[in-house]
């Protein structure tokens, strides 16, 4: 039977510790002597990262709601073609810094209810969800000033205000009761070491 890898998620609001856990457990895995592939969404592989651009960059209303379903949902086909499926066939660990829970709550909820039909493109083109996913949980002005006090130009999702940053730690929360077999809510107001422990524990659990 061929070799088959885990794919592992980080999801989350803005500032809430992402890319800091996803760094730390893919070093973690390799310390140990597993094959990591590490990546992130939007993006992931070279197609994907010039998709990323578009949604990044430019005018807060630059793209509807809609649109932004189908760009996101397009560059995750290409990161699950080119980078995801071969590293899973090879037997590797994927580490994840986003995947499709981020569109159902950014995407699906934070104007206007389209949850079903991210949940239909993503059926009908995707197909598949994460092994486990870590949603780091946080306060959201916290993760607000934590987002703000990196600068660049990928802003466009960055000027939120904290009453939206709460309906989206919600729609993550209410994304982990949903999905109980594989989420696990982490506190990430904690330090980062904390977190890290405790994310290694549960992925070490996991393998085994
Ligand atoms: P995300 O990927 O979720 O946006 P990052 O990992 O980029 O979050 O973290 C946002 C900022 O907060 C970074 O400057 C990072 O160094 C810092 N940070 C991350 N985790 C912690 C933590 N547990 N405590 C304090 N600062 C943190
Ligand atoms: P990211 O680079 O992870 O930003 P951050 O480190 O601030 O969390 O993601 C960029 C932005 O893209 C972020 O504001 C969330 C948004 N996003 C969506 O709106 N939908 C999606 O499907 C994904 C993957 C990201």
């Amino acid at each position: 039977m061929a070799a088959q890898g885990v794919f592992i998620s980080f999801e989350g609001i803005d500032g809430s510790g992402k890319s800091t856990q996803a760094r730390l457990l893919a070093d973690h895995l390799r310390a140990a002597g597993r094959q990591v592939v590490a990546t992130r969404e939007p993006g992931g592989a070279p197609g994907a990262e010039e998709i990323r651009r578009l949604l990044l960059e430019g005018a807060p209303d630059r793209w509807s709601a809609e649109t932004e379903i189908l760009l996101f949902t397009a560059a995750r086909r290409d990161h699950l073609e080119r980078t995801i499926a071969p590293a899973l066939a090879a037997g590797r660990i994927v580490v994840s810094d986003r995947f499709v829970d981020s569109t159902r709550v950014y995407q699906g909820i934070t104007r206007g209810d389209l949850r079903d039909k991210v949940d239909a493109l993503h059926s009908l083109m995707i197909g598949r969800e994460a092994d486990l996913t870590f949603i780091i949980d946080m306060d959201p002005g916290l993760g607000l000033s934590r987002a703000r006090g990196r600068n660049g130009h990928e802003e466009r999702f960055e000027d939120f205000g904290e009453p939206m940053q709460r309906q989206m730690r919600d729609g993550f929360l209410a994304l982990a009761r949903e999905f109980p077999d594989r989420c696990v809510v982490i506190d990430g107001n904690r330090a980062m070491d904390a977190v890290a422990a405790e994310v290694a524990q549960i992925t070490d659990r996991h393998l085994r």
